[in-house]
């Protein structure tokens, strides 16, 4: 089975063609980065309009890249939420043309879903397993059962991780997107351990999270601190930053741990994905976690962590393999919960996690 899988609902224009033998025969990404830079921050409509603009020419350089034409094809997928409606508009409707003109079958995926399932693309990972979900807009542990079957045991009751990594590197003066940046001037700190900053939700009951006091403690290093800060002063914050934030998680993660293993005695495997699983120090921390906890730990690797068609695809193949497919008329969903089920957070405004994709 080959199917292309395409990707538009944030920032990264992204086009692969993948194989239901875990083959990934072309993954190409643009990243608009250029594109939002100026503005610090990804702007929807500018997003959409570059996905408009580079959607076809990708597909068309994956399919050379994969040396096939649209009558190889099995089936088409793309990411229909949740995430920025416009550019998930761009992609569906792509995908759906394609789909009508060559009569093949139409597979709306769950961008979170991609995420979710990369670590059976490629470590054909068994399901049930525990998945630390870490991007730009969600923070979440969920026990996966199955294809579309998430039991979410804990979320983010403000920011997500990726959005502290963005909101630190702003204070920071260290520019966008942040994590990558704030990765860097971690690894140049000269004094990592001069910083000791609050550990939220750490050793709490359940397995929730909550990074804005984090941030606001960084903001108040940097005012004491005053502008503008040193290289080393930036270095230090942004390492105390990081080992803080895998602290967290490692503590979060122990707790689902403990909830997992009650679930399933059969055990599984500890996954992580997402942006911020691309972050090295974060994977190593998990890592060690795992060992202790006697599970196998599988982080994808750095370039199928963060946005991309490859992992639509193959959540495309996945879902279609099962008897699954969408109509021509589905509508794009700006919000679309792994597990529906989970009781809504009151976090920042009233409105609950787990917003953006
Ligand atoms: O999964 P992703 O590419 O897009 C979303 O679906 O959100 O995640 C993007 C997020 C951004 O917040 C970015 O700063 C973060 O992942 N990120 C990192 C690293 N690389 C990307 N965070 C920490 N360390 C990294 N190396
Ligand atoms: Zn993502």
């Amino acid at each position: 089975m080959i199917v292309l899988g395409i990707e538009t609902s944030c920032d990264e224009t992204a086009a692969a063609i993948v194989t239901d033998a875990r083959e990934i025969r072309a993954d190409v990404v643009l990243s608009q980065l250029d594109d939002h830079t100026p503005y610090g921050g990804v702007v929807p409509e500018i997003a959409a309009r570059a996905h408009l603009e580079h959607l076809d020419g990708l597909i068309r350089r994956a399919m050379a890249e994969a040396g096939i034409g649209f009558g190889d094809l099995d089936a088409v997928a793309a990411t229909g939420g949740p995430g920025l409606i416009g550019g998930v508009i761009v992609g569906v409707m792509t995908a759906k043309a394609i789909a009508a003109a060559r009569g093949l079958p139409f597979v709306a995926v769950n961008h979170l879903e991609g995420h979710a399932l990369t670590a059976r693309l490629t470590d054909d990972v068994a399901f049930p397993y525990l998945l630390l979900l870490v991007s730009g807009g969600h923070c979440q542990l969920l026990a996966v059962e199955g294809v579309g079957r998430y039991r979410r045991l804990g979320t983010t009751i403000d920011d997500a991780v990726g959005e502290a990594f963005d909101k630190t590197a702003k204070l920071l003066g260290l520019g966008y997107p942040g994590g990558p940046l704030v990765e860097k001037a971690a690894a140049r700190a000269t004094n990592p351990a001069r910083f000791d900053l609050p550990r939220p939700m750490l050793g709490r009951p359940g397995c929730d999270f909550s990074f804005s006091g984090l941030k606001t403690a960084v903001r108040r290093h940097v005012e004491e601190l005053g502008a503008p800060l040193s290289d080393a002063d930036r270095d230090d914050l942004a390492a105390a930053f990081q080992a803080t934030v895998a602290e967290v998680l490692a503590d979060r993660c122990a707790r689902a741990i403990r909830r997992f293993k009650e679930d399933h005695p059969q055990g599984g495997a500890l996954v992580v994905a997402g942006g911020v699983a691309a972050n090295k120090a974060i994977r190593s921390r998990l890592s060690t976690l795992a060992e202790k906890q006697r599970m196998p730990f599988v982080a994808p690797p750095l370039r199928l962590c963060t946005d991309n068609a490859a992992m639509i695809a193959w959540a495309g193949i996945e879902r279609f393999r099962l008897g699954e497919s969408d109509p021509l008329n589905f509508a794009p969903r700006p919000r679309w919960p792994l597990d529906p089920n989970a009781a809504p957070v009151i976090g920042r405004a009233g409105v609950g996690a787990g917003v953006k994709a």
